[in-house]
């Protein structure tokens, strides 16, 4: 590969959609006024919709001072804007597919590598992969081609390995970059640097110690305007498949030997193949209240938009420690967190007062909104004889560190760029996840498996779900939430 071919052309295809306007091109707005982006580098957005160069950059301009408010800067976007361009295009003709190609050949005079970016619906995904080898687009004779693919990464094992055969005919797998936005957001990425980097907790972090770890997902939006996706989908397949079990993956998994990309996704996939199969008695599926009539969505619809499950990982480190997940839409708050719960003493010296009993320690990694950690622990109350009270040490980006958290998509944008496919999930991992869900989802279509309940908005999901723990003598627990000068955002 010739690695002095520096311009570059990134293809967005479905350009005109929500996430070009809302993730992407902020995120290439941000990483181009950090001087990330190549000088020479051109952005190509392919869609139907009638606009010129100029109208699609007052769209994007909205999106940018919308979403990325806090860093627009009129000089700066009037740079960037420079580099935008728009090809109007039909994913079903294949002329447009070799108009594109002499129109970026005409863009680039001469060699320039180039990312393709499938921002488009998932049903097309394959008809655009097939569309770029017939053009011969996916060819890197001298510069590098990549895809960059958007999740969802199929609707079940048997399309994601379709999907998978799809691109491979045409791309090879390390030219394939599938996105979990997640893995781009810097607390996520925090979790192995906090066990690795440090000697203090990696002793402590197996069943001997931890009594139980549980992912909360929470969204106190609902599904707004997307019930056309959203209906045929669900929370597992939407949150579950992806996001939750790479939140997972990072908390459960053993440390790779370097941190390079076959390393870090060898232990992801490894610990995904050593979960237990998930028994369906231990799921729970919910709807909000309303979510039936909400224009777009089938009439009677049985699709899920909160979830509970409990699930355990066979191998040395985890035996018999529950890892309880759970995700919903319309909830309380707005909050995704990991909770490590450590177990009790083994015997306590302490007399407590009848019919009480003492707060284990707890590990909260809080992944968002209010980005840090908290650990709690007992003190003893000054001036009792014996009182206890729960104390936290804690860790927040917003006063430990100067400055703004980048958004998921600017990392993993650049990441792509560079070549470093650390932070994207490979085959096997989407495969190993589907396997282990796509049991549930079949299950739960016999209607009377686990009956779908309807919560209330604005709660914390069904009271299943807290019963799905009671059962264990254990309840949800919030180490982010609440917590003294906690950001909510949107509440
Ligand atoms: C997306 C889902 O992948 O993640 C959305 O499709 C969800 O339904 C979103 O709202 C949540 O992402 P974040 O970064 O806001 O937690």
């Amino acid at each position: 590969m010739d690695e002095t071919c520096d311009p570059v052309t990134i293809v967005i295809f479905g350009a005109s959609g929500d996430l070009t306007q809302r993730k992407l091109i902020p995120a290439l707005y941000n990483n181009f006024k950090k001087g990330r982006l190549s000088e020479c580098a051109n952005i190509v957005g392919f869609a139907r919709r009638p606009y010129t160069n100029e109208t699609f950059r007052a769209h994007l301009l909205e999106g940018v001072t919308q979403f990325s408010e806090a860093t627009y800067d009129p000089q700066a976007w009037e740079a960037f804007a420079q580099h935008l361009h728009y090809f109007q295009g039909n994913l079903d003709v294949r002329e447009d597919f070799t108009r594109l190609h002499q129109h970026l050949e005409s863009l680039e005079k001469g060699l320039a590598n180039r990312l393709y970016y499938l921002a488009t619906a998932p049903e097309h995904y394959s008809l655009v992969v097939n569309e770029l080898g017939e053009a011969g687009m996916a060819h890197q004779d001298g510069c590098w081609r990549r895809i960059v693919v958007e999740k969802p990464f199929g609707h079940d094992l048997a399309s994601a390995q379709e999907l998978d055969r799809a691109i491979h005919a045409v791309f090879d797998e390390n030219q394939v970059y599938r996105i979990d936005h997640y893995l781009g957001k810097e607390t996520a990425q925090n979790i192995l640097f906090f066990r690795f980097a440090n000697t203090i907790f990696e002793p402590i972090w197996n069943r001997r110690y931890i009594n139980n770890v549980q992912v909360t997902v929470a969204e106190n939006v609902d599904i707004g305007h997307r019930a056309g996706y959203y209906d045929s989908s669900g929370v597992v397949r939407d949150m579950f498949q992806n996001h939750l079990i790479s939140l997972l993956a990072l908390v459960a998994m053993e440390p790779p030997s370097s941190f390079t990309a076959n390393g870090l996704r060898n232990e992801k996939a490894k610990l995904l193949e050593s979960i237990r199969p998930i028994a369906l008695t231990d799921t729970v599926r919910g709807q909000y209240e309303g979510y039936a009539t909400t224009e777009g969505v089938a009439p009677g619809s049985q699709t899920a938009t909160f979830a509970s499950l409990k699930l355990y990982i066979d191998n040395w480190r985890w035996q018999g420690v529950p890892f309880y997940l759970r995700s919903g839409k319309a909830l309380q708050r707005k909050t995704s967190e990991i909770i490590i719960e450590f177990q009790r003493p083994p015997h306590l010296m302490f007399h407590l007062p009848p019919g009480s009993d003492i707060t284990p320690n707890i590990l909260s990694l809080c992944i968002e909104p209010d980005e840090g950690m908290h650990l709690r622990f007992e003190a003893k109350v000054p001036d009792s004889e014996q009182e206890m009270r729960s104390v936290d040490m804690d860790f927040h980006y917003r006063s430990s560190f100067d400055q703004m958290l980048p958004e998921a998509y600017q990392r993993l944008l650049l990441e792509a760029l560079a070549g470093d496919p650390s932070l994207f999930t490979r085959a096997d991992s989407i495969e190993a996840s589907w396997r282990l869900l796509d049991p549930i989802l079949q299950g739960w279509e016999t209607k009377d498996a686990q009956p779908l309940v309807i919560y209330p908005r604005g709660s914390w999901g069904p009271r299943e779900s807290d019963q799905l723990l009671a059962r264990d003598g254990r309840s949800w627990r919030f180490g982010c939430v609440d917590y003294p000068g906690t950001i909510h955002a949107g509440s």
